[in-house]
């Protein structure tokens, strides 16, 4: 397999997401924790050459070398990738939009990634080409309206300061129509594709899932307002987002496929 290091720039405004393996363990463990019904999508059988595209620590790889897969997991932090290897995982630091891979693999598998890579046909178009015929291409992501309202509280609490949010966003958020006629016009059949909405409890407060995700946002202001900019946020979502119990219920809503390349 040919594969080359190709970190993802990001576009003008909006500031790198930046990893950190320690925080993304203890506020995102949820993430890997809730990839079973991708794996039962996939049913990657024993042997198999299976991609993890965007593989983050490698928490849902290991299920599926558990699972009896060859995998190879690849992902554009450096930082995610040295606790992917830390962890014994053949990781490689990658682009999604610019994957390297040739005819390399029966399935690709993604969960919760390819709404940080916003040129989804250059993502199609590699996982195409890394797929042998026949090979699967199945994932989930952030699908149309998902954290809509964080990101309204978020741009809300922004333009109170004089920031405009919109070029901040960096994420990726299309509907089932918009990502099938990708796959489609890229030549993959498409099995499955669906939106399903699903309020996802935290760990921690919804601070906590905005420090552990939404750097190009907080990085527009300064460091020392950070804090106070957390707090309005967090009281503005919290007759929405926090349920009777306390728990914080983040507004996602995933796009769950299964695409085959034809035989
Ligand atoms: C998601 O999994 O939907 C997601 C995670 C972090 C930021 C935005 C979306």
């Amino acid at each position: 397999m040919a594969e080359k290091a190709a970190p993802a720039a990001p576009a003008p405004g909006r500031r790198a997401q930046h990893w950190d393996p320690g925080r993304y363990q203890r506020n995102a463990g949820f993430v890997a924790a809730l990839g079973a019904p991708l794996l039962d999508l996939l049913k990657p059988q024993a042997g198999e050459d299976i991609l993890d595209l965007g593989c983050g620590d490698g928490a849902l790889t290991i299920r599926l070398i558990e699972m009896g897969a060859k995998v190879v997991a690849v992902d554009a932090s450096a930082e995610q990738i040295a606790a992917a290897r830390a962890r014994g995982l053949d990781a490689r630091v990658m682009d999604g939009q610019a994957l390297t891979f040739d005819a390399a693999f029966d399935g690709v598998l993604s969960n919760a990634a390819l709404h940080w890579m916003p040129d989804a046909d250059a993502v199609i178009a590699g996982v195409w080409r890394a797929l042998r015929p026949g090979g699967r291409f199945v994932a989930e992501m952030g699908g149309f309206g998902n954290v809509g309202l964080v990101v309204a509280a978020l741009t809300a609490a922004l333009a109170r300061r004089g920031v405009d949010a919109a070029p901040l966003n960096p994420w990726y958020f299309p509907s089932d129509k918009e990502y099938r006629a990708k796959l489609e016009a890229a030549g993959f059949r498409v099995d499955s594709i669906a939106l399903i909405p699903r309020p996802t409890p935290q760990p921690g407060d919804v601070r906590a899932w905005l420090e552990t995700f939404g750097d190009s946002f907080l990085s527009a202001v300064p460091p020392e307002t950070v804090g106070a900019l957390l707090d309005e946020v967090a009281e503005a979502l919290r007759p929405d987002l926090q349920d009777e119990d306390g728990v914080w219920q983040v507004d996602y809503v995933r796009l769950r496929f299964h695409a085959r390349k034809p035989a």
